[in-house]
């Protein structure tokens, strides 16, 4: 499918997004919103495919939602179109999102890389919610998802000052996983989207359903909603594939089901 805002391509068993407005760094217009999903929708429903990076260019992975869009928008129409509440749609996939961050991650790009299950950072990343310079907050699930990650301190600092925080702060706090050097950025997150993809679907799904729980549930339920999963994985073939494999001292062939 060719698309406006975004390139969509399979590397291997990998579904790659990378958003491609460079002239707006990569600003998020509600087009690429509907493109994005639409790629991610695709390859989450696409059996080939075992995980989805999104990525953007070295300067920018995203500078936020279009400012040049937003500016003159009226309260009755934001509210009634319930603007920006399309990307909620991303956070339905179930298949692992990996978010590779070069550059700027501003406004609604750092907070499309807080929906993704594991970020990368390059050495040049930034991130930040300038939102209050603009006059707004962040829309797009930056105070709760920071919040909930990074504590109340970090983000009423970030939320409130607008300032960014580079990609040793970030991972220091917790949203980054891992930062690797610039030039690579595409090529780890690749490599660990791969890695992720060799092993069963059934239990990568499971896995990321269950660690996905402990933002939404008390611990007792988010407990026993993990021991539920991990008990039905004893349904599937691949888990006696992978024991098997483990007793025998072999690679485990996963079969998916
Ligand atoms: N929306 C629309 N256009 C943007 C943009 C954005 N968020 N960010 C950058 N651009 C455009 C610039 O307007 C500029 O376009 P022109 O050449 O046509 O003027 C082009 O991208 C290049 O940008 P700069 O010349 O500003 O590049 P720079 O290197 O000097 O600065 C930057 C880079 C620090 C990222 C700066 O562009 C910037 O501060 N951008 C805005 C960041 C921002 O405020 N993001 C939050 C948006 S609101 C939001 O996201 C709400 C929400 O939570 C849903």
């Amino acid at each position: 499918m060719a698309y406006e805002t975004i390139r969509s391509e399979m590397r291997g068993r990998v579904g790659l997004i990378t958003f491609n407005r460079p002239k707006a760094m990569n600003a998020l217009s509600h087009l690429m919103m509907k493109e994005v999903c639409k790629a991610a929708e695709d390859f989450d429903a696409d059996g080939r495919i075992g995980a989805i990076v999104l990525t953007g260019s070295d300067k920018a992975f995203a500078a936020g939602a279009d400012v040049k869009e937003m500016a003159d928008y009226a309260y009755s129409e934001a509210f009634l179109d319930d603007v920006w509440s399309g990307w909620e749609r991303l956070t339905r996939v179930r298949k692992p999102l990996i978010a590779a961050v070069g550059g700027y991650a501003l406004g609604g790009g750092c907070e499309v890389a807080l929906m993704c299950d594991i970020l990368i950072a390059a050495e040049n990343a930034k991130f930040g919610q300038p939102e209050i310079t603009l006059g707004i907050l962040p829309g797009m699930g930056g105070t709760q998802r920071l919040a909930r990650s990074i504590g109340k301190a970090k983000t009423m600092d970030l939320v409130l000052t607008g300032r960014m925080m580079d990609a040793k702060e970030a991972e220091n706090c917790g949203i980054v996983s891992r930062i690797v050097e610039t030039a690579n950025l595409l090529e780890e997150a690749l490599r660990i989207a791969e890695k992720v993809s060799d092993f069963s679907l059934p239990a990568v799904l499971a896995a990321k359903e269950a660690v996905s729980e402990a933002f939404e549930t008390p611990l007792a339920a988010g407990l026993r909603h993990e021991r539920r999963l991990f008990h039905a994985t004893f349904a599937t073939d691949d888990q006696k594939e992978g024991m098997a494999a483990f007793v025998q001292k072999r690679s485990p062939q996963f079969k998916n089901h």
